[in-house]
Order: C-alpha cells, then structure tokens, then sequence
C-alpha cells in the first residue's frame, strides 16, 4: 500500500459521519480497528484513530499531538481560555487550582452535597415507582451538583443548563449550521452576563467555594482576570455535568440488562467501582478526543500529514481485544479490569483520556456516582426498564441514552432523607498523578 493513502473502510463498512454509524458506532468499531485503524473521512479531512495503543500514543506525545483543534473548537464560546489549550507552567498552576476543588478535604464536604441534592431530585418519583433516570434524574442532578461545587445559584439551575448545553453543542458538533451556530454563541454571551456580576460579588466577598477559589488565586504573582475566571468556570460546567449523568445511567442500564450482576452489587456495594469502572471502559460518555498533528507521522503504513485533525475513538479503543480480552462483554468482574487504577493516571481504560490533559474530575466523578448509585440501589427495589420504552442512544462525540425509563416497587413513604445512604469508603481523594503513571 503507498504511503498516505489509507485503507479503504472493508466491503459493508459505513463512515464515521453516517447516520448508521450514529445510530450504533459500537457494531462498527471491530471492522475499524481490524481494517482501517487510521480512517481518513474526506468530508471534513480529519483522521479517526480506533486502536488503543495509537490512541494513547496520541494523547500522551505531547510533542507531536497538541491540543490546537480544542482551541479553536472552543475559543468563541470559552470566552478565554479554558484548561484544554493551556500547556506548561499555566497549565499546571490553573489545573491544580481546580483539583484541589474537586478532592481532598473539598471532595468529602461535595459528597454531602451529592446526598442532599439526589434525595431532593429522587423524592417525587419514589412513590410513582417510575422514573427517567436521565430526563428526571440525572441531568438535573448533575448540573445541581456541579452548581453547588462552583457555588452558583440552584434556582438558577434551568436556563444555566440550557445555556451550557449550548456551549457544549459548539464544542462537541462535527458541523453546525449556521443558526445553531447563533444559537451557541448566544448562550455563551448570556452565560458570561450572568456570570460577570458573580465573579465581582465573589471577589468582594469571598467563600469557599470554587469561583471564589479562582477569584482568589493568582498566576505568576497576578490574579486572574474576569475573562480568565468565566472561562475556567464554564470549563468545569461543560466538562462536569454531560458525562455525568451519561455515566449513571448506562451503570444503571448495564445492570439491568445482566442481573446477575446487578444481584451481586446490591449484596455487595463495595462492588460498585468496579461496575462504575467497566460502565466507562464499555461505553465512555466522551466518545472522541480531538488534536492536531504537529508534525508529519506515521500509524503503521499510513502517514497523518503535519497540521491534520486526529480523533482519537475512545469507545472503540476501550473495546481493543489487546488491551481487554472478551472486549464487548460487560463484566464487571473481568481480571484485567484494574479497578483501583481505573480513577488515576494509570488506568488502562481511556475514558477519562490519559496525558497532561486527562481529567481533573475523575475522583469526584467517582463520588459522584458512587455515591447517589449506593442510594439508588435499596431504593429502587425489584428495578427494570419500562415495557413500553424503545432504547436509544445518541452522540458521536459525547454519548448517551436519550431517556431510561424504569419501573420499580413504589416506595410508600418518601423519606430519602432519613434512608442509609452508604458512601462507598473506598472512595479516593487524590487526583490523579501524573507520577503515578506506571506505564
Ligand atoms: C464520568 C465523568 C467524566 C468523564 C468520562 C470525563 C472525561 C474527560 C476526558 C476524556 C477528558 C480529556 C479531554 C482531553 O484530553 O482533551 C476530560 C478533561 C477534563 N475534565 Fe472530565 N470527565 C468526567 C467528569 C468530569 C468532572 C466531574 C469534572 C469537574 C471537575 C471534569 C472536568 C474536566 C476538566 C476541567 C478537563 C480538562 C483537563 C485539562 O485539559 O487539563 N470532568 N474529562
């Protein structure tokens, strides 16, 4: 085969931009993997790479592969800029600013706030014996947590989320017409407006919370600007509320559909990690990672010009047959799972990428998700899908389920409150550590 010309996807294969494709992407990840690992899609000349070791080679050649195409997929709605497009010194200093307020000390006061918000959100349904764990539950559930994290109003919490939905369009659109395009940016100046009178109110009067934090901390000897404050706060809101409750619910999806794996976490909750984590490996809610080819490289035979957009395809390197044996199985008591590692810089799964840029929310998205599972589990008794509900994901770069309507034995007395609702006492409380990595 002559260099730069990649193989062509194999007789019966769709593109990646295909609504067949949208429509399930993991029936196609083998055929991608096996016969066309470095796929060229000539529509918007960008390369999808669905092998795990090219795609962590990506994410962690930080030389080669930088993160130039987050820029400017995010630059007009960021309003500054955002961890993504930062490098060296800046992107250490504001990174850990922001870890620190999501763990330690900061993550076990966040997860009394996980309980109180999810037995506020649960309560209604309780009683009905139904609900939608993503339309019902877990997006407003997300965003209500991640609202009490940065320290802005709940009562606000409807048009925030519409507002950010927006913004995450823009980033995570392949293309947008022009009037979604309007749409987006809208929403990031009406965000920005809302919040420049938080930020002043904060730096007047600080708490303890994250946009007080950022208000606070200072980079080189100078404190952040506005611009730079509103950028790192609609950051976190992007990043932290979608793969959140895209998370929940394929956990709960995935139990449902093997019950005995389901029978064995409710007998045993400290099984829960190891379900959150195979939940991720399996179907991870950010599904494509892009970046910008540096320089000319080389994946096998096939040569990715200098300046090109890569994709790195998150689900289909997590389902590799060489980095997890039986790959589309959930197991949550697969051997090489690595449970442990799964939340740190040494996970083998790529659901939280990998590299200087991996996420800042892994442990807190850990809590998060342990934690309101653990009070859903003995809540939800005899739980299952509802008969009548046809199944249905969506997104090519972040996925997940439309709805999940469930059934369950009607709770007589809605008293969440006052119902154990274990935290899972493995939950950590460090970030992840680049130094830790052990590959
Ligand atoms: C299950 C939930 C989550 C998943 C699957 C997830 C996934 C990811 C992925 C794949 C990246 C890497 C992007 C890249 O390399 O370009 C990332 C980055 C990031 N995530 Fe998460 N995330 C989750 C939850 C959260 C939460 C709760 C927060 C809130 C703090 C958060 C904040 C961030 C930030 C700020 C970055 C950018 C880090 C940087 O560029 O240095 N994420 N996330």
């Amino acid at each position: 085969m002559p260099e730069s010309v990649p193989v062509p996807l194999a007789a019966g294969g769709v593109g990646v931009l295909s609504e067949e494709f949208e429509a399930d992407p993991y029936r196609h990840f083998a055929r991608l993997r096996e016969h066309d690992p470095v796929h060229h899609e000539p529509s918007i000349d960008s390369w999808f790479l669905s092998r795990h070791a090219d795609v962590r080679r990506v994410l962690t050649d930080h030389d080669t592969f930088s993160t130039a195409t987050l820029q400017e997929r995010a630059e007009p709605v960021m309003r500054g800029r955002v961890l993504a497009q930062m490098t060296g010194a800046e992107h250490t200093a504001k990174r850990k600013i922001v870890v620190r307020g999501f763990t330690g000390r900061a993550l076990q006061d966040q997860v009394r706030a996980i309980r109180s918000n999810a037995a506020e959100l649960l309560a209604p349904f309780l009683p009905l014996g139904r609900i939608d764990l993503v339309n019902d539950f877990g997006r407003p559930f997300a965003v209500h947590v991640t609202l009490d994290v940065l320290g802005l109003d709940k009562r606000d919490w409807r048009r925030i989320a519409a507002w950010h939905h927006g913004i995450a369009e823009f980033i995570t659109s392949i293309t947008l017409t022009p009037e979604r395009r309007r749409h987006c940016l809208d929403c990031a100046e009406q965000l920005e407006a809302y919040l420049l009178p938080v930020i002043e109110e904060r730096r007047r009067d600080p708490g303890e919370d994250l946009v007080s934090r950022l208000c606070a901390a200072e980079f080189d000897g100078v404190a952040m600007s506005d611009r730079d404050v509103t950028a790192l706060i609609l950051n976190v809101l992007v990043a932290a509320a979608e793969p959140a409750d895209k998370t929940l619910a394929l956990l709960f999806k995935h139990l449902i559909d093997h019950p005995a794996q389901l029978a064995a976490v409710r007998r045993d909750p400290d099984l829960l990690p190891a379900a959150v984590a195979e939940t991720l490996r399996l179907t991870p809610p950010v599904q494509l990672i892009p970046r910008r080819a540096e320089r000319d490289t080389h994946f096998g035979g096939i040569r990715v010009p200098a300046g090109a957009t890569v994709f790195c395809m998150i689900g289909a390197a997590n389902r590799d047959p060489d980095a997890f044996t039986a790959p589309d199985t959930f197991d949550l008591h697969r051997p090489d799972l690595g449970t442990a590692r799964s939340f740190t810089a040494a996970a083998q799964h790529l659901a939280f990428g990998s590299g200087l840029h991996q996420c800042v929310g892994a442990a807190f998205a850990r809590a998060e998700i342990e934690t309101v599972a653990a009070m859903l589990l003995p809540l939800l008794d005899g739980v299952r899908h509802s008969p009548d509900a046809a199944y249905r994901e969506t997104g090519l770069y972040t996925r997940g389920p439309v709805a999940l309507p469930l059934e369950f034995t009607p709770v007589p007395t809605p008293a969440p409150t006052s119902v154990p609702t274990p935290v899972p006492a493995s939950l950590p409380t460090r970030p992840p550590t680049h130094e830790a990595r052990t590959r």
